[in-house]
């Protein structure tokens, strides 16, 4: 686990995309899994401006986003099908039959699920995005899921639907139940860069990287992976025990 603390989320946003970019300079055929939240915002906006520099193309860039609400249309403001488009796809030129959201069509979500899953082990992520909850969730996985999950369908945590709320016109219009990733399927990512800001997730970040492995803060399984980058402001750091801008385990 590599650690790098910035100054704030505008720092965090420019030192991801400069990853993510350095990435798909290398390999212009990335297989990129997404992740949505106000997390990865300024990051899209900064790939969103290389791409208008002309310094990268999405052309070959493969995406699978990490999950979905479950109960709301997909063209609804608040799905993430819609946050993708308005936040990044809509702006570069990626072509559609490249992009991969997990569908949310209630009516065979077993099976969607099933489909979504074996699509990733086909095409195992060069380099998956990760935002974090408060309560150390990744993607969807909520405290108390299992590390051996694959995609699944998820009934959302108290505090994940409070915090999402913010997005809603109230509590009761946030979904309760999404589709997510797994841990396992997390886990397959070749690397994987997590992005957060702010004092809210102080706590996560600390469990996430001192806490024992386990369900309780999902996040923390991320210390069995080989190639993992955190990209966090001071605030997000303000637990951990760094006395440089970098810290390695
Ligand atoms: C959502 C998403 C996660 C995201 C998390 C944090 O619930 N499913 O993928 O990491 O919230 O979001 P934010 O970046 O808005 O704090």
């Amino acid at each position: 686990m590599q650690i790098y603390k910035y100054k704030d989320y505008n720092e965090v946003s420019k030192a991801a995309a400069a990853f993510v970019i350095r990435e798909i300079v290398k390999k212009p055929n990335l297989i990129l899994g997404l992740a949505t939240g106000t997390s990865p915002i300024g990051l899209y906006q900064n790939l969103i401006k290389a791409y208008n520099d002309g310094i990268i193309s999405f052309k070959e860039v493969r995406t699978f986003n990490l999950d979905e609400y479950v109960g709301i249309d997909k063209f609804h403001p608040q799905s993430y099908h819609s946050f993708m488009h308005k936040y990044l796809f809509d702006h570069i030129d990626i072509p559609p039959q490249n992009i991969n959201i997990p569908s949310n069509d209630l009516k065979n979500m077993e099976q969607l699920a099933k489909e979504y899953n074996d699509k990733m082990f086909g095409n195992q992520r060069d380099l998956q995005i990760l935002g974090i909850g408060k309560n150390g969730h990744i993607g969807f996985n909520e405290p108390g899921s299992r590390l051996g999950n694959m995609t699944f369908i998820v009934k959302l945590d108290d505090q994940t639907r409070i915090d999402n709320s913010r997005f809603f016109d109230s509590l009761e219009e946030v979904p309760h139940y999404a589709i997510t990733m797994g841990i396992k399927n997390i886990m397959f990512s070749k690397k994987i860069i997590l992005i957060a800001s702010g004092e809210a997730k102080a706590d996560a970040i600390f469990e996430m990287v001192y806490g024992d492995v386990g369900g309780q803060y999902p996040a923390s399984i991320l210390q069995l992976h080989p190639d993992v980058t955190i990209m966090i402001d001071e605030a997000a750091a303000s637990r951990l025990e760094m006395t440089s801008n970098y810290l390695t385990f």
